[in-house]
């Protein structure tokens, strides 16, 4: 997020933003409504706005309303002090609207930057994960430094909470493979250890940004509770997981990606071309999985939201299998099982 701040007086087509890189003049004198004090206002912006070199105070103090064009959020700040000689003050928000998700990586470092090198060439800057950076795969720290630098959002993942406490219904090889993952995290200078550990402790477990849920598991029970494809033939539970979801949620856990209805239905990525509307219903997304694919597609798997053009897309990106499987055989901890199982995405 980028403020810029410029100023002039309040007749719209007046203003003249001091940096025209991300906006378009004429589209913003179409685009902004009349009455500035009818749009949703923007809160939370920790920002300080500043007039030259002199800081005028918190956004929150100034801004009043907000609008969207270009996939970018626009904030407006008006000066209520000045009473006689009306100042307007503008700030630009520069957030994009594509948001690029991913989930369940376990460890899977060569799939990781598979997918992030694809995110980089999709016009997306930011990043959301979805819980289990770590667990199963051979690369936890990489995984995770990774993931602590790039993504602006990461939820708790159940294997994330079973690093930092006791695993929870976790068979053998699980187990094995989180102690080991413990480990490996707890390997290096203490500033770096702690670091790992203090991101681990303090990941949320549900995100709600504008009536978008972001989850590990499900609404019910964001980290835990898996919602899976043939849960659509059980319609108590799915209408009670849906009575939580505000309007969309976003979630991973089964490594099965597909559209969740309220009507009952799953579709697949392969179903809808791989795009999926978002309209006025309740809808249950889940992003697949990055690092360990579980729908029998062995290619890294993830999406992105398009607020903008109100569409999802699921993405899959081939990457070095072979080379990961090679490290997990590498070590006796980690079953061979959970590299044979990348080949198959099974
Ligand atoms: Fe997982």
């Amino acid at each position: 997020m980028q403020f810029i701040s410029f100023h002039g007086i309040p007749s719209i087509p007046s203003l003249k933003p001091l940096c025209a890189d991300h906006v378009n003049h004429q589209a913003m004198q179409q685009r902004v409504p009349h009455e500035l004090r009818s749009i949703e206002k923007l809160r939370d912006c920790p920002k300080t706005l500043t007039m030259g070199s002199q800081p005028l105070g918190n956004c929150l103090d100034y801004l009043s309303g907000v609008w969207t064009f270009d996939g970018l959020r626009h904030g407006f700040c008006v000066d209520l002090r000045r009473e006689t000689t009306p100042f307007f003050h503008a700030a630009v928000e520069v957030t994009r609207v594509r948001q690029a998700l991913i989930s369940d990586i376990h460890s899977n470092f060569e799939a990781l930057q598979a997918v992030l090198a694809d995110i980089s060439s999709q016009n997306v800057d930011k990043l959301i994960c979805l819980g289990d950076v770590v667990g199963y795969g051979p690369n936890p720290c990489e995984c995770l430094e990774t993931v602590m630098r790039r993504a602006e959002l990461t939820i708790m993942g159940n294997h994330d909470q079973a690093a930092l406490f006791d695993p929870d219904g976790f068979n053998p090889v699980a187990l094995r493979a989180i102690y080991w993952t413990r480990d490996r995290l707890d390997a290096g200078s203490a500033s770096v250890v702690n670091r790992r550990w203090d991101f681990l402790s303090e990941l949320p477990k549900m995100h709600t940004q504008d009536k978008v849920m972001f989850v590990h598991g499900s609404p019910r029970d964001p980290t835990n509770e898996y919602v899976f494809p043939e849960f659509i033939y059980d319609k108590s539970k799915m209408d009670n997981i849906f009575s939580r979801v505000t309007q969309y949620c976003f979630q991973g856990h089964t490594h099965m990606p597909g559209v969740f209805t309220p009507d009952l239905e799953f579709i697949k990525p392969s179903q809808c071309d791989n795009v999926f509307p978002l309209g006025k219903e309740k809808l249950m997304v889940n992003v697949g999985s990055v690092g360990q694919p579980r729908d029998e597609d062995n290619r890294a798997c993830y999406v992105i939201l398009d607020h903008d053009a109100k569409k999802i897309f699921f993405r899959r990106v081939e990457y070095d299998f072979e080379a990961t499987i090679k490290k997990i055989y590498s070590f006796s901890e980690l079953d061979r099982m959970l590299g044979d199982r990348l080949r198959t995405g099974r």
